[in-house]
């Protein structure tokens, strides 16, 4: 069969994209390896898919370009987005942050997608694991179909359990495009060393500042059994670096000198006491415990200075992260600086495109990577 399009990859990026160019009249063919369309889409957001996010601004997006991913953005925002949802009759709430979920099920989100496929025309075809694309005499051909232009909508590595691969990366390499380097991002780290006592206090969440180099987030960490996650570690593992450290403020916002004034105020209180009045009592009382303060008149300004530093800026030293098994999205991909920031498409392969995860644009936690789906997967549509 012959099409205008191939779309490989039926997720967020690639339903969205034909929908586009299947509605602009294109004749699109969309192949999916899985069962059914949209799997992450389903299991997003706890079931409930955070579908965009209010504040999806470029410089809450990772990449080696900073700047790639401004005209998508711009030109296809939340509001567009969710306006879409609203037109469909979908129920939806802000949950923190700018954080968009449905009311009800993420399956609203595909039904919707799918919907918008079926007006355009759109083929789907899943059960269809793409391996070969030949590419000759200005077609792209997978098996007995072909089409002047492919997309690769294929996303990144994460989560393999769920078939996920880098089958986007091979194909880009391919067609001689350059790879940045794939690496988990919105991962839990791993604790080792001195830190591993911090696994004792599994199930334990706070609100606190997680810090990696001038980068910080204000919200829940979580220690785990092997480690620290959480929104606060999600967020800040897509800026830390193997070997280097995350920084985490047990104590925002308060006051410098808090300690030494809590000591002239009431030499008799405890550390632990005056933690807990912030945090959970697991918590305060490892803190205090490693800080070696307990009654606060038995020790010295200085000690009590140096427990105050501490506590703001605890550093933990990560041996790892849980890797793309629970990384929520793959940093790096398909080098940016092979494609038009505008269409998506490849600058030195005709009519190949690349959009959604399977690029190097990487989104904050809350919806972020969803928006980039759907505003890479537009512009790449209305180009085909
Ligand atoms: P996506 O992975 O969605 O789709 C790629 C498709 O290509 C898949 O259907 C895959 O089967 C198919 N495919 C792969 N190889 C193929 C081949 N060789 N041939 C044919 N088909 C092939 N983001 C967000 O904004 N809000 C949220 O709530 C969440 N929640 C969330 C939870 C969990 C558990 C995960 C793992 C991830 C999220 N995300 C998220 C991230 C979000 O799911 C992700 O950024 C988008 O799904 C990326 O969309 P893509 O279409 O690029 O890839």
């Amino acid at each position: 069969m012959q099409y205008d399009a191939i779309i490989l990859g039926a997720g967020a990026a690639g339903l969205m994209c034909a929908a586009v160019a299947g509605q602009r009249g294109r004749r699109v063919l969309v192949l999916e390896r899985a069962s059914e369309p949209g799997k992450k889409i389903l299991i997003s957001g706890g079931g409930r898919c955070n579908f965009t996010n209010l504040g999806a601004a470029p410089d809450r997006y990772l990449s080696a370009n900073p700047h790639f991913a401004k005209s998508a953005l711009a030109r296809y925002t939340a509001h567009d987005f969710l306006a879409l949802v609203e037109k469909h009759g979908i129920a939806w709430h802000e949950k923190t942050l700018g954080q968009l979920f449905c009311d009800g099920s993420a399956r609203q989100i595909v039904a919707m997608l799918m919907a918008d496929c079926a007006r355009g025309g759109v083929e789907l075809r899943c059960d269809s694991n793409v391996a070969e694309v030949e590419h000759a005499d200005g077609r792209f051909r997978i098996g007995d179909d072909s089409a002047p232009a492919l997309v690769i909508a294929t996303g990144g590595p994460s989560v393999p359990k769920m078939g996920a691969t880098g089958f986007a990366y091979e194909l880009a390499r391919r067609f001689g495009l350059k790879v940045v380097e794939p690496r988990p991002g919105l991962v839990p780290l791993t604790l080792g060393g001195e830190d591993v006592l911090f696994r004792e206090l599994s199930g334990v969440s706070a609100e606190v500042v997680a810090h990696c180099g001038k980068t910080s987030f204000r919200e829940a960490a979580l220690f785990t059994h092997r480690g620290l996650s959480g929104p606060a570690v999600l967020q800040i593992s897509s800026y830390w670096r193997p070997g280097g450290e995350v920084a985490i403020d047990f104590l925002p916002g308060s006051d410098a000198g808090w300690l030494p004034a809590a000591k002239r105020a009431d030499p008799r209180a405890h550390l632990r006491a005056l933690l807990r009045a912030h945090l959970p009592e697991r918590l305060a009382a490892t803190l205090a415990e490693r800080c070696s303060i307990g009654e606060l008149g038995r020790a010295s300004d200085k000690a009590l200075a140096a427990a105050e530093a501490r506590l703001s800026h605890w550093r933990f030293h990560p041996n790892g992260s849980e890797g793309f098994a629970k990384a929520e999205v793959t940093l790096g991909g398909i080098s940016t600086a092979e494609l038009s920031s505008q269409t998506m498409a490849a600058k030195r392969v005709r009519d190949l495109y690349a959009i959604g995860e399977a690029v190097d644009v990487t989104g904050w936690l809350g919806g972020y990577n969803f928006q980039w789906a759907w505003a890479s997967g537009v512009a790449a549509g209305e180009a085909l």
